[in-house]
């Protein structure tokens, strides 16, 4: 589906445009927020735009896998994210990344359930998950808040700066009970 617009009490996701590409630079530019990102070094504006272009030619396509998203408050880009679908778009994963000036209020966690609540209703996913690095704490949390549970370890899931880290899995099913938001 497209255009993807989900609005929640304080913060709303958007699609991502072109014209995102200084902010998202700017975003992935902290090392507190880049830190667990599969990155290997933060991608430059041209680089970030070319990407841009390329992937928003890919939104309207009626069998449409991945939605890259602009975490928003009062319209100002705050935050990223959105959802890969599988191949067979029965499964979701979601992610998310948040300006690390509003860490702490909450905002996260309103992003995380709108993007769960996305993946259930609206693409109709039986299963949604995510993974994070075991000591991200925070993240954990957030998606224990928002009703993923966690699945178990998955030893040296992901390699970045010359070390193997290990991950955890969590995830939702359609029949599970959803944590009541707000
Ligand atoms: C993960 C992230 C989005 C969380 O943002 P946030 O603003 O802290 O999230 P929220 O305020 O909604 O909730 C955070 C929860 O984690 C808790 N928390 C924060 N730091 C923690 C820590 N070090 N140990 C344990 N719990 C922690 C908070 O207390 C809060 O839980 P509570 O409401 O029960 O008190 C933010 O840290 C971020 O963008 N990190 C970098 C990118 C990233 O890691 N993305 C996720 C990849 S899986």
């Amino acid at each position: 589906m497209h255009p993807v617009e989900l609005k929640g009490p304080r913060v709303s996701w958007r699609e991502l445009a072109v014209a995102d590409a200084q902010d998202m630079h700017d975003l992935m530019s902290d090392p507190q927020v880049f830190r667990y990102m599969s990155d290997t070094e933060v991608p430059e504006v041209a680089a970030y735009e070319a990407f841009l272009i390329e992937y928003c030619a890919t939104i309207t396509e009626p069998e449409r896998i991945r939605y890259k998203l602009a975490l928003t408050l009062d319209g100002e880009l705050i935050g990223s994210g959105g959802v890969d679908l599988s191949p067979s778009g029965r499964k979701s994963e979601i992610g998310y990344m948040l300006a690390s000036r509003h860490w702490g209020k909450g905002l996260a966690t309103e992003a995380a359930a709108l993007l769960v609540d996305f993946c259930l209703d609206t693409l109709g996913t039986h299963r949604v998950w995510a993974t994070t690095d075991v000591t991200n704490h925070a993240s954990r949390r957030v998606l224990a808040k928002v009703g993923l549970r966690e699945e178990g370890v998955m030893r040296g899931y992901s390699f970045k700066d010359d070390v193997w880290h290990d991950s955890v899995m969590h995830g939702m099913v359609a029949t599970d009970e959803r944590p009541l938001r707000g």
